[in-house]
């Protein structure tokens, strides 16, 4: 059995991963966590979880972790530092993170494979004009590490996961919000109707399948990007599915970029840049966004077909108790 050590395993990702990766024999799961003994630690040690102590901004632990480890999946967190350390802080942390891992992998001489959970690169797409830092400092984190460690990335693969549906349910930003002398719902987005979302459809089924499918196909994954969006949906059109999914009615509210900075202070704009950045680069597949045609991996070259992944409608579906009031 191989060792895959996955970080973020109490979150949305690496629980994603470890969920999918629990119920294949190939694999036994390391998952690292800060806080081994809370509950999220307690329940993933009763699933047969190996959980151990680690902290991204820490390198020992982080080295530690991969210890006789030959696959790893790692996603930096990036929201929760935002209040401390602003937008450009928490991604410049986020980099620190990547680095820190990079090392650690590249000094393992049991690693064979190295999965990071990234973003597109905003900044670089837009020639500097639009900066999105909770993608921009993935993107220069993997630019940094094909520069600094080419023997790790050539045993590396990107994935990039489209909006999830949970954000739906579970982001305060982004949940729709309930009218109760209505019974019904507005789903406010700082994006014109027409203005694309690039979803990933259920993120707690689709990631892990993806990753595991990443890991199986090994080599030919090796230096490549799997853009992971099984739908791409107009703002617009976001409370229809919403709809199909709960049976209540919802209508979409644009946000200003000033309203939802007035809202929601920095966490706000950063959503708001996000959006801009997708009103010029709506398909994520796109030369304007992948220069290098060589890195995109097909699902078709990973095994998969888009009948493995759980789309955008079917997602909501899944999670329709927690869309609503
Ligand atoms: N929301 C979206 O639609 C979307 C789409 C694509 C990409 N993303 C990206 O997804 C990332 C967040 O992933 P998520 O949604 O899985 O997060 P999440 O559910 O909020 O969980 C965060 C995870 O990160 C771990 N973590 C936080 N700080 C850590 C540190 N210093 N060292 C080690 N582990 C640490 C936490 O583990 P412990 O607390 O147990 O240590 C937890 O497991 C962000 O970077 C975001 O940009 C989000």
């Amino acid at each position: 059995m191989a060792t895959v050590v996955v970080f973020g395993a109490t979150g949305v990702q690496g629980g994603s991963v470890v969920n999918r990766l629990l119920k294949n024999p190939k694999y036994k799961v390391r998952a690292v966590t800060r806080n081994p003994d809370g509950e999220a630690g307690k329940k993933l040690a009763s699933q047969g979880v190996e959980v151990v102590a680690g902290d991204a901004n820490d390198k020992a632990s982080v080295e530690a972790a991969f210890k006789g480890a030959e696959a790893a999946f790692f996603v930096a967190a990036y929201w929760p530092s935002v209040a401390t350390l602003g937008l450009v802080g928490a991604g410049e942390e986020e980099l620190v993170q990547y680095q820190n891992v990079a090392h650690a992998a590249a000094a393992s001489p049991t690693l064979k494979h190295l999965v990071l959970s990234t973003l597109p690169p905003a900044d670089k797409s837009s020639g500097g004009r639009l900066k999105v830092p909770h993608y921009d400092f993935k993107a220069y984190a993997v630019d940094w590490i094909q520069r600094t460690l080419p023997e790790l990335w050539a045993k590396t693969t990107e994935v990039w996961p489209g909006f999830y549906d949970s954000n739906f349910a579970a982001f305060a930003m982004v949940k729709p919000l309930y009218l109760a002398a209505a019974d019904a719902y507005l789903i406010p987005m700082p994006a014109k109707k027409s203005s694309i979302l690039p979803v990933v459809g259920s993120v707690e089924t689709n990631l892990g399948v993806a990753v595991e499918a990443i890991l199986t196909t090994g080599a030919p994954a090796f230096s490549k990007l799997l853009v992971l969006v099984t739908d791409y949906v107009a703002a617009g059109d976001v409370p229809a599915y919403f709809s199909r999914a709960t049976g209540k009615r919802a209508v979409f509210l644009e946000y200003s970029d000033a309203d939802i900075i007035t809202v929601f202070g920095i966490h706000g704009d950063e959503y708001a840049a996000s959006m801009r950045w997708a009103a010029e680069f709506p398909v994520w597949e796109d030369p304007k966004v992948v220069a290098d045609r060589t890195r995109l991996l097909t699902l078709e070259q990973v095994g998969l077909s888009k009948a493995d992944l759980v789309g955008f409608d079917a997602g909501l579906a899944l999670i329709k108790d927690k869309l609503v009031q």
